[in-house]
């Protein structure tokens, strides 16, 4: 009798030292998950998400304070950014349009091929990758060309760049006809397949004015779905304290100022492949460039 009271009082005791041990293997639990996901949030880098793929979004536009990229250049009033930023539209472009285009890039794009994994037609130059090279697809193709491209392609080229453009001028509140066209402007396919040559390192963080000085504003017009057809390949702006992505999606055009105030990189592509056209601006007209016609 004495005993059996005994042993209960003492498994009353234990009662909030099993509850203590419980609490602290599920606060171990809890830590350990999110240190995990820390981790893994450190490993892609990033931090903000600034367009879901699953979004349509209307007229995004974040301002960034002006990097002094522009002053070593010479200054077109009315043009050069003196506002900059970002913005980001599924309203310029229709999915259906995209897909148009993308079917351009498609048939441009099987001519040829980077033994990398990433390909880059030029419709305005005619450089189309090849192998470890260019070639001019103009020139390697001759008469052939006509086959692969219609009038009514370069129509909607040149229409989709003309409201690019406007949207531009409208977001920066600037003029439309201040700003021309630039090279290179060209469509990308980019597949996970490594590179080959230096041409094929997309992924490396880059800030167009440098790379190209006559750039003013970027633009790039996605043509393919992130997620859906192909994994990894968003756009991250990289910002002192934080990474933003973009994630690409069929009709969706993400625009921006071109200087370090707009340092970005691709990630590798995963698998599948992305399909995008790069229309760059400039407010330079000794820079600017023609729309690609039929040769
Ligand atoms: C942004 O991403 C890169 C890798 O892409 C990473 O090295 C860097 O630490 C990230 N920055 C922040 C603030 O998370
Ligand atoms: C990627 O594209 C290249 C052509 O540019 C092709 O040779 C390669 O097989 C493709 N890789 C994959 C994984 O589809």
């Amino acid at each position: 009798m004495h005993v059996g009271v005994a042993k209960k009082s003492r498994a009353r005791q234990d009662w909030p030292w099993r509850w203590l041990k419980a609490a602290f293997l599920v606060s171990l639990v809890v830590a350990g998950g999110f240190l995990s996901w820390s981790c893994l949030r450190n490993e892609d880098g990033v931090t903000e998400v600034l367009a879901r793929r699953g979004d349509s979004l209307r007229d995004t536009f974040i301002e960034v304070p002006c990097s002094e990229d522009y002053d070593s250049h010479k200054r077109f009033e009315g043009c050069t950014p003196r506002k900059c930023g970002r913005g980001v539209t599924d309203a310029v472009i229709t999915r259906e349009e995209a897909e148009r285009i993308r079917r351009i890039a498609e048939r441009g794009l099987s001519l040829g091929g980077s033994d990398g994994g990433a390909s880059i037609l030029d419709l305005h130059s005619g450089a189309l990758s090849l192998g470890k090279h260019f070639v001019n697809l103009y020139r390697y193709f001759g008469d052939k060309i006509q086959d692969i491209f219609t009038e009514e392609d370069f129509a909607l080229y040149r229409d989709v760049r003309q409201r690019i453009q406007q949207r531009i001028a409208q977001a920066f509140g600037i003029s439309a006809a201040s700003l021309y066209l630039t090279k290179p402007t060209f469509f990308s396919r980019i597949n996970s397949t490594g590179a080959k040559t230096t041409h094929d390192e997309y992924w490396h963080p880059h800030v167009d004015k440098v790379t190209y000085g006559s750039f003013d504003y970027t633009s790039l017009l996605y043509l393919s779905d992130y997620t859906e057809d192909f994994g990894g390949g968003r756009f991250v702006f990289m910002d002192a304290g934080s990474n933003k992505t973009i994630e690409p999606r069929a009709g969706r055009v993400s625009f921006f100022t071109s200087g370090s105030e707009n340092l970005h990189r691709v990630e590798k592509v995963q698998w599948g492949t992305r399909y995008a056209v790069t229309i760059s601006f400039t407010c330079n007209p000794d820079h600017g460039i023609g729309d690609p016609v039929l040769k």
